[in-house]
This record gives C-alpha cells, structure tokens and sequence, in this order.
C-alpha cells in the first residue's frame, strides 16, 4: 500500500520525490528510499523506518539527479528492513523499479529466473519485476518492449515506475489494481500514487486506467493499453485544493482530529437540510429509481465498516429499507446474489482502499447501484461509483480514524433521512424533529471536549492491562468494536468488542478481576437489558467501566459521563469517549499515536 512519487523533467528531482514521499507516508512507513539517475549513474539509498529518520541517517536529500523514483513502504512481502525497501534493482543494477501492491506469481516467477542463474537480494515480490525486465532486454527487447512483457507475465496488482542507467531520459510507468496518478507540467512530470503530491506543481492530472503503461518524457508522454495499442486518457483539471494540514496546538494529529469533530459534523450537514428532508447534489441516482430500492447493502473496512453497521441499523429503522452489512472484502468473493432493485452504498475514509474498491466492481458488474459515502476528494472510489456523498471533513492524518467515523454516520443518518422521506416511511414532522437534533450535535460535542479529565483519570488507572472488554448494544455495539479497534490500533492492547448480550456465549470466561470491562450504556430503549448484563460482569469480578448517561447506580469501577441525546444519533455521542480513552492509553504507553506499527492509512492492497 506503499507511496510512490516520480519525477522527470528540468527540476532536481529528489526534493520532489522526498516531499512527495512524505506526503503519501499516510500509505505507509515501514521503510523508504529514494534512486535517480546522474551523470550516467543509477544512484539509489534506502532503509528501514519513517522518511524523517532515514533521511536524516541516509542523506538521501543529497542524491542528484532530473529524473528519480522514490517509495514509502507498507510490507507485504519480507519483513520492513534495508534490504526488502524500495527501489529494487535488476541483476545488473541497470534498472530500478518502485512498487505498490502484490505481485501474486512472484514465487513461481522467481523460481523461472533462478533457474536462469539469477540471484535475488531481497525477499519482495517487487524486485522479480526489475529482474523480468533484465531477462527481457537480454532476449533483444528494448526497454520499453521489456517493461510491457514482463508486465504481462506478473499477476496481482501494481503500481510501477521504473528507470533504466542506459536510458536517463525516460520514465516507465504502470497500473493495475493499484492507483497511479501523472501530473503534467511546464517544467516536467510528475508521478504519484495521488493528488497530493502532484497539486502543488499542475492542476492538470491524468489518472491511469487498469492496465495503462506509459512512458514519459520531460515533455511528453505516451500511454498504451497491455495489448501494445495507444490510448488516450483524459486530462482533468483538479478543481479542488486539498487543504494543508498543521498540527496546530495539538501534540498528536489524532488528538487534533478528536477535536475537530464539533466542526466535521456540522459540516456533513451544512447546506444538506432542506426543511423536512436531506439533499445531496452528487447522488446522480433518480426519484425513481431510488424508491424502487429493495435492499441496501452497505460495505466497508474496519472504521468505515464499524459505521456501515450503524448505518444498516439507520436505514432499517428510519427509512424501512432492509439493509445488510458487509466486510467488503468477504463481499467481494462470497458470490453474491444480487439483484438491479439492491443499491450498494460503499464508505471509505480514503477513498483507495482495495477491497471496497474489488466490492463496488462486483456490484457493477451486476447491474447494482453504487453510491460512495466518501472523504477524499477525486478519489478511486468517488470516480468509480455512480453517486456519491463527500464526508467533507478534511485530511484526516491520524492513522486510527477519528472524525471521518462521525461525519459517516452523520451523513448516514442524513440519508436515511431522505430515503424514508422518498418511500413515505418518515412523516414530515418527525423528520423536522430529527433534522433539528442534528443540528444540535455539534455544540453537544464540543461542551463534551471541553473537559477530558475523566477520562485521563480512568486511562491512567487502566493502561497497564493487556486486555480489554468493549460491550454495547444495538446502536452502541459498533461503537464497542470501534473503541475495541481503537485501543488495539493505537496502544497495542489486546481488544473486543462485543454485543453486551452475547458477552454470555463465550466471551464471559475471560472475565476475572484483571480484566477492564467498557460499556456503553445510556439511558434508552435497552437500558435495563444492560444493566442486567453489566451484573452478570460484576458478578465475575469484572472491573466496569461505564460510558452512560446517567451514572446514579452504584457499583461501576468508572462512570464516563455522556450527554443524552436519541437512540439514533448516540453513537456519534458514545465514540467520543471511546476516542478519547484509546489516545490517553496510548499516549500513558509511549506509543506512536499518529503512525501505529503495521497500520497504513490507505490499504490498497487486499
Ligand atoms: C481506522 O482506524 C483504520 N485505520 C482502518 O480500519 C480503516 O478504517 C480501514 O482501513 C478503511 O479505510 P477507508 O475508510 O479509507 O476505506
Ligand atoms: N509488495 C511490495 C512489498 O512488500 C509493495 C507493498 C506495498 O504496496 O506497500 O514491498
């Protein structure tokens, strides 16, 4: 899922790439490297750990060079050292590639080239691409007919560039599966794996297509499909700045982002109000066709499928509309009967991620349609569905996700607002009514951030553990997984979440006195029911603490004091505190909050 940036053109080029790479290390920071080509040299560093540190231990700042290819890691094949990072080079260091993705015939491709007597360095899938390409030119191609040969012999996905010694004034580039992005500018070209570190140089972006190859140019470029025939891909003009993010007062982007969420919220909604009913200007579905919707299924990862789950229960209690929630990535390979009347509504913080993506091409391959509940602006998924609804709520840098959680489930309820509108279930004055209580959330948020000292008290009681309980139900059992997920992400300790009933089919015998039991518990239609599962924990010795709205009973370990506010909109509540405790746990353990190990902000491998 690793970050490339390229460059060929008038500029140097490394501190193109470095920044670039830096801007994409939300994709990955196992290791980092960075090769150009200079004075007739292939010059290359590289190593394991974040761009800061490599570069301040490598100087990789010091290469030279007009043309350079630069990667930021997230591994999937052999572990995150110096030897297994980016670029990887051909048998004869004549050519160096970048890589993101899995090349899934490595092995059986590695064992062909062994038994040719070559010899590999590293333990990537990646670098049998560099040596495809050797093997290939030895046979008499030249190197653009090599690169497409041996791209042809690789399976999986990719996202390539590549640079040959003997050719210094060109760039190979690739796409399948994984995104490509090349920016057209006056003084060169630039590749990326997206926008963001394209923007700054050129408005003017051509998004590579599955199985494009195109060889660059200082000023030119030319891109074929696999079979060798020329296609023309559209030139876009980015029209939307992606804002720069600061740090501001805040020590973590992840504390910062918790913060932010008063305003994210609000702005899920602004300008979406239309008296007695939502409106969305991109769902490009009609009327019509919307009130034939028979089903909803909604699919995601992680985060974003902890909101699908509070979405499925929004839609089938506002709207009416039986709804089904899905793990994209089981979606996509369990054969799913599909039918024209479903709809498939896809959420995804960034927009990239490879298993939601594989979903919504099942779905269109069915006669479905989709709808992408999306925060990255001109994003894979927000041009691959049909319609969409942008979360707006800016870059979210935190790799454990934050706001984008509470500006989905904003927009979720929003549109389940308008479809139980459309279908007749929802009559004007109850919409009136729920509308206006969204409206009143942010402010709700923001008095709740005002005052996190209880939350402190209770992460610095607590952070020693190595295992811990998240327990809720109905509305607030996604919010138990993704508090579970959080405190797993960011702090490293051992989490579930559960559905508080379902706590006595298993999970109870893990209950002794050392064992922190979070519930989240507010006054509502199953309160009483909670209750009685909270004793069942107690009863066990179970250290419980409490996330309620009422915290007059006696007897929790810690009661986290929330706001009360509808059943439906709880969960954009109840996650706060869940949020704020994973960040101070993590924060008492030392962790790096902002980039947890083995996590990567974008996934766009399966
Ligand atoms: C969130 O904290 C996680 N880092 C992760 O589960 C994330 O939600 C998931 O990878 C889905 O990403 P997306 O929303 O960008 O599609
Ligand atoms: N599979 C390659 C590797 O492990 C690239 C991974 C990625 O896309 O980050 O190095």
């Amino acid at each position: 899922m690793c970050g490339i940036s390229a460059y060929i053109g008038e500029k140097e080029a490394v501190p193109i790439l470095l920044e670039g790479i830096k801007r994409l290390e939300y994709r990955g920071y196992d290791s980092c490297g960075v090769a150009t080509i200079f004075e007739k040299e292939l010059v290359c560093r590289k190593g394991a750990g974040k761009i800061k540190d490599v570069n301040s231990k490598l100087k990789l700042f010091e290469l030279k060079g007009c043309v350079g290819i630069a990667q930021t890691r997230w591994a999937t094949h052999g572990e995150p050292n110096d030897v297994n990072a980016h670029p990887h080079f051909s048998e004869n260091k004549e050519i160096a590639i970048v890589h993101n993705g899995i090349i899934e015939n490595a092995s059986s491709l590695r064992k062909v080239l062994r038994e040719k007597g070559y010899n590999f360095r590293s333990k990537t899938d990646s670098e049998v691409v560099a040596f495809l390409i050797e093997d290939l030119i030895k046979e008499g191609n030249s190197m653009g007919d090599a690169f497409m040969k041996a791209l042809k012999l690789v399976e999986g996905a990719f996202a390539i560039v590549a640079i040959n010694r003997k050719k210094p004034h060109k760039l190979y580039v690739a796409k399948q599966s994984s995104p490509l992005v090349l920016g057209i500018a006056n003084d060169g070209l630039y590749v990326a794996s997206d926008i963001l570190p394209i923007q700054k140089y050129t408005r003017k972006v051509v998004y590579l297509q599955d199985g494009d190859v195109g060889i660059l140019t200082k000023s030119n470029y030319s891109i074929r499909d696999l079979s060798n025939v020329d296609v023309n891909r559209d030139v876009n003009e980015l029209n939307e700045e992606i804002e720069e993010t600061s740090i501001g007062n805040f020590e973590h982007f992840m504390l910062k982002e918790i913060h932010e969420q008063p305003k994210t919220i609000h702005r899920a909604f602004r300008g979406r109000i239309d008296n007695d009913t939502a409106k969305f200007g991109g769902l490009n579905i009609s009327e019509k066709e919307l009130k034939r919707i028979k089903r909803i299924i909604l699919v995601g990862c992680g985060t974003s499928w902890h909101a699908c789950l509070v979405g499925g229960y929004l839609l089938e209690d506002i709207a009416k509309i039986p709804s089904q929630v899905e793990y994209a990535s089981e979606f996509r390979y369990k054969k799913p009967v599909l039918k024209e009347d479903d709809l498939l509504v896809v959420l995804s913080q960034s927009g990239e991620t490879a298993d939601s993506i594989a979903a919504i091409n099942e779905a269109k391959k069915k006669g479905v349609k989709t709808i992408g509940l999306v925060n990255s602006v001109g994003s894979s998924i927000a041009r691959l569905v049909d319609g969409g609804i942008y979360l707006h709520a800016g870059q979210e840098i935190g790799v454990a996700s934050t706001k984008t959680f509470t500006s989905h489930l904003a927009v979720l309820y929003l549109l389940s607002v308008y479809l139980g509108r459309l279908n007749g279930s929802l009559d004007s004055e109850k919409a009136k009514e729920m509308l206006n209580e969204l409206e009143g959330i942010p402010g709700i948020v923001s008095e709740m951030l005002k005052d996190s000292s209880k939350i402190e008290e209770v992460a610095s009681k607590y952070f020693e553990g190595n295992n811990a309980l998240y327990l809720g139900r109905h509305y607030n059992f996604p919010i138990a997984l993704e508090g579970a997920l959080k405190l797993k992400e960011i702090s490293y300790i051992h989490a579930e979440g559960y559905p508080a009933a379902e706590m006595k089919h298993g999970p109870i015998a893990l209950i002794d006195e050392n064992m922190p039991v979070v519930v989240i518990a507010p006054e509502g239609r199953l309160y009483s029911k909670i209750l009685s599962n909270i004793e069942e924990v107690k009863s066990r010795r179970g250290k419980v603490i409490v996330i309620t709205t009422n915290g007059l009973e006696d007897g929790f370990d810690e009661v986290i004091k929330i706001p009360k506010v509808s059943d439906y909109l709880m969960p954009l509540v109840s996650v706060i505190p869940v949020q704020l405790l994973s960040y101070y746990v993590a924060k008492k353990r030392g962790c790096d909050i902002d980039k947890p190990r083995n996590l990567a902000k974008s996934v766009t491998v399966e």
